[in-house]
């Protein structure tokens, strides 16, 4: 059974002639880490956006065809509940901070604070974020201080720090040093044990090979191959598409 499908997803910016997403059909499975690539522009983050169902809601313009989280379109949820749900990180790190905090530790706990958990239960979650996501060191810096890859770490902790069922991440790691690229996808690896579905957008496709289930590839708004990660990065005709081989 799938926990998010698309079927035939077409959407349209507002003021836009054409649309960007086009007729894309999508059956992603609880538990599964899911690849996300395309060249720039493809329509990546616009797709995630779809899955989270900021789009149209908050982005408006013209949405056809059904998005469906746990069988249900996703514009019957309440934005506050299908956002507990569905976390995402975004593709730019400085826009992710919230900025009404001056430590990365309140920061990490500002989402959780937001939410209503209890301290006691916040605190030690804290610790435990900022240990995982090897941010101890900075927890009394401002994260307006910290550089492009140190705030990308937060702003996945603070995701995290939430607990949701899924998480987007888009383009995590495109501030990071390989060490620290790794990092995240073992914390991707450990959350799927966790059985988090995870959707990423990433051009490395190294790491997609190691630690994906399922890719998917987009060119033009359109899913122009999804499958299995192993036949789908062995399989050279995704370079004229925009894909890349591992
Ligand atoms: N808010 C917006 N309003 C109008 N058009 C937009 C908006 N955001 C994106 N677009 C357009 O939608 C298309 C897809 O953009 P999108 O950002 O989804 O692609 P992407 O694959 O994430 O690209 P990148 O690799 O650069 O992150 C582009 O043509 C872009 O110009
Ligand atoms: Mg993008």
């Amino acid at each position: 059974m799938s926990l998010i499908e698309l079927k035939k997803v077409t959407y349209n910016y507002p003021l836009d002639n054409e649309p960007v997403i086009k007729e894309v059909s999508l059956s992603l499975e609880k538990g599964k880490v899911y690849g996300l690539i395309g060249n720039n522009q493809a329509g990546k983050t616009t797709l995630c956006n779809i899955i989270r169902g900021f789009i149209p809601s908050l982005f408006f313009g013209e949405l056809a065809r059904e998005v469906m989280y746990k069988d249900k379109p996703v514009q019957t949820y309440n934005v506050g509940a299908l956002a507990a749900e569905i976390g995402y990180s975004s593709q730019n790190p400085f826009t992710q901070i919230s900025g009404v905090k001056d430590t990365v530790e309140e920061e990490i706990a500002y989402g959780m604070e937001n939410i209503g958990i209890e301290p006691e239960i916040m605190k030690v979650k804290v610790q435990e974020l900022l240990k995982l996501f090897a941010l101890e060191a900075l927890k009394e810096k401002n994260p307006y201080e910290l550089s492009g890859g140190q705030k990308q770490r937060v702003a996945l902790a603070s995701v995290v720090a939430l607990d949701p069922e899924v998480i987007i991440l888009d383009e995590p790691t495109s501030q990071l040093d390989p060490q620290s690229t790794e990092e995240v996808f073992q914390i991707i690896a450990m959350l799927k044990e966790q059985g988090k579905t995870i959707i990423v957008v990433e051009h490395k496709v190294d790491l997609l090979a190691e630690y994906c289930d399922v890719v998917i590839l987009l060119e033009d708004g359109r899913v122009v191959k999804c499958g299995e990660t192993h036949q789908l990065l062995n399989d050279r005709t995704i370079l004229a598409h925009g894909g890349s081989l591992p």
